[in-house]
């Protein structure tokens, strides 16, 4: 099983997206296993995307994060990190796939509503960094067996 962190971004929350967002994951049949509703600090927005430091978008992109409430939440199932991507839609949204989020509602890259970790590993470490352990919540879902084979 793996896990990875969904934000839904400042404007996907602005645009009260966050039930239709959260749906979409709820209908794959992703497992949700923590969330939280709240404002990012400088220094969380920082460290998350300390890989993107010294690019032309980076400033904006720190502004962007942290400019209204955000919900925070991981989300689990088999091959986790590819599913929850592709209900994302790639980055840009003019080239996300019809039917994903980022195609359904989004239009511009510097808006583009969510971010979903892009590698297990990544999904690790950024777990750890937006959640303390106790905040995760290991459940066992009636339906798991009609959606997991294992
Ligand atoms: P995310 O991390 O948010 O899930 O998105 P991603 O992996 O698809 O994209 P990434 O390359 O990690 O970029 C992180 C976020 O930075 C903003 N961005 N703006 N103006 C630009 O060219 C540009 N490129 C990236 C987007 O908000 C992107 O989600
Ligand atoms: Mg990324």
């Amino acid at each position: 099983m793996e896990q990875t962190l969904v934000l839904i971004k400042p404007d996907a929350v602005q645009r009260s997206l966050c039930g239709e967002i959260t749906s979409r994951l709820e209908r794959r049949g992703l497992r949700l296993v923590a969330a939280k509703f709240m404002w990012v600090s400088q220094e969380l927005a920082e460290t998350h995307y300390t890989i993107h430091k010294g690019k032309p978008f980076y400033d904006g992109l720190i502004k962007y994060i942290t400019s209204s409430p955000v919900m925070a939440m991981v989300w689990e199932g088999p091959d986790g990190v590819a599913a929850v991507r592709q209900t994302m839609g790639a980055t840009r949204p003019t080239e996300a796939a019809p039917g994903s989020i980022r195609h359904d509602f989004a239009l511009d890259v510097g808006r583009n509503l969510t971010h979903a970790s892009d590698t297990p590993e990544n999904g690790k470490k950024e777990v750890e960094l937006w959640f303390s352990p106790d905040e995760i919540v290991s459940w066992d879902r009636d339906t798991d067996r009609w959606i997991f084979e294992g």
